[in-house]
């Protein structure tokens, strides 16, 4: 099993290239399961969640054709991806597939729209909490399909297609809006959405969807309007930048000092973030290239930050500030407030010195004058990308194990940091 070496201590300086985002691109590749024609995908990131969802829509009979590199093209721009759910051979998403994946269960809203049938495994607990679907399960209901569960799998049934509805959604939900959003675009009439999630994903794979014949507005508010059309067809479509990649790069930044260009990073896509970062004393600058993000000697303010859905400040970047406050100069608050159990960085960031105290959905964090480097692992791919942040500011040796964590949701960590001038390495096998 691969592992990342890190020494920290040195700053970080250069351009690091933003990849597009892994949460939009699987359920812009999952949308494809809604036209018979190809869907094109331009910028998807290298990753081996991209790799997963590649073999779960190979299941069903979906054709992937990843254009090679083009001569004298950079390896840091995404691919081009084909893909073609010309024929579904098969509506069932099995076991093995879905449960190394949750958001794989998502393919149940467009395979029950277009074929009038799924039968999708339960996703099943993970390591950030019990996350269950029972409102992608409400929301498909509303929209005329039965659900039965039987021996560990969803099967939804909608012999003569799915009616539109009124769906509100009791709590924000971004894999709920994805799939009532989908499921809707092929529904028989008009569907609202009402509390629906406003990531920036979700407007990305709704501008998808339009171009592919849906008709779709008011994604990126909480109250989305989807008018249902008979067929969609194929389209093109450029995957946004990841801004939970930003953010992770620009808290690295922040911890280890220097001063970095995160190329085609958009500042809209992580305001809350950015404005957390300015509090603690980082420079944060907009240029027509990215953002730019530095610190230069002075030492961080420490920060009260609560998770929140977009527009607040995102629950995938909660680790990542947790270890940047383990070196702040004073005590910072974190509140947790969409996963009950994402502090699975805590005890490891507590090995390599920090001081951090839990209560419920509270971690307080008592900033140190240094950490020291030690063997660590998480369980999360943000957790682990935490590691490497505070890592980069440990005196000595770090060790995170369990790298395919991050191989998940960072396309060549280790090459963009090393890039820019921290010692960092894979150690194979
Ligand atoms: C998406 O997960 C992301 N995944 C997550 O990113 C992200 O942390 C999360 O949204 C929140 O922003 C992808 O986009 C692939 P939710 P999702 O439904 O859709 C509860 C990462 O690291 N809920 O918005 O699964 C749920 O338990 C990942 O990249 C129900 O109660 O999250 C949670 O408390 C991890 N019933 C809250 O809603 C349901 O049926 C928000 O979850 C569905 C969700």
């Amino acid at each position: 099993m691969d592992r990342i070496r890190i020494v920290g201590g040195r700053p970080l300086n250069g351009t690091i290239p933003i990849s597009g985002a892994k949460n939009a691109t699987l359920p812009l590749m999952i949308a494809s399961l809604l036209t018979e024609d190809t869907l094109i995908l331009d910028n998807v990131p290298r990753l081996a969640d991209v790799i997963q969802l590649q073999r779960i829509l190979g299941n069903h009979g979906v054709d992937i054709m990843i254009a090679g590199k083009r001569a004298g093209e950079a390896v840091n721009n995404g691919r081009t991806v084909h893909i073609s759910a010309k024929s579904i051979v098969d509506t069932t998403a099995p076991y093995e597939l879905v449960s190394k994946m949750r958001a794989s269960f998502w393919v149940i809203a467009p395979l029950v729209a277009r074929m009038g049938e799924a039968k999708v495994s339960m996703p099943g607990g993970c390591a950030i909490g019990t996350r269950p679907v029972d409102l992608l399960l409400m929301a498909l209901e509303r929209l005329g399909a039965t659900i039965e569960i039987e021996g560990g799998y969803v099967i939804a049934r909608a012999p003569r297609g799915l009616r539109g509805a009124e769906i509100t959604f009791p709590k924000v939900t971004v894999g709920g809006t994805h799939t009532a959003m989908m499921a809707a675009s092929l529904a028989q009439g008009t569907t609202v959405i009402e509390n629906a999630a406003r990531e920036p994903e979700i407007g990305d794979v709704a501008d998808c969807l339009n171009k592919m014949g849906a008709r779709i507005s008011g994604a990126g508010t909480s109250r989305i309007v989807v008018e249902g059309v008979p067929r969609l067809h194929g389209a093109r479509h450029t995957v946004l930048p990841d801004r939970i990649e930003t953010g992770t790069y620009a808290m690295a930044v922040a911890m280890a000092g220097g001063d970095v260009l995160l190329q085609n990073g958009r500042p809209e896509l992580l305001q809350a973030a950015l404005d957390v970062l300015i509090e603690t004393g980082v420079s944060v600058t907009v240029t027509n290239e990215g953002i730019r993000v530095g610190r230069n000697g002075a030492g961080l303010a420490p920060v009260q930050v609560a998770t929140a859905p977009f527009p607040g400040f995102p629950t995938d970047l909660q680790a990542q500030l947790m270890a940047l406050m383990t070196r702040a100069r004073g005590v910072s608050r974190i509140t947790e407030t969409i996963f009950e159990n994402r502090f699975m960085h805590v005890q490891e960031l507590v090995r390599l010195g920090a001081h951090i105290h839990l209560d419920g959905e509270t971690a307080t964090i008592e900033g140190v004058d240094r950490l020291k480097g030690a063997p660590v692992m998480a369980t999360d791919l943000r957790a682990s990308v935490s590691l490497v942040i505070a890592a980069l500011a440990a005196e000595g040796e770090t060790i995170v194990n369990r790298v395919y964590h991050l191989d998940r949701g960072f396309e060549r960590l280790e090459e963009k940091l090393a890039a820019c001038g921290a010692a960092i390495e894979r150690i194979s096998g």
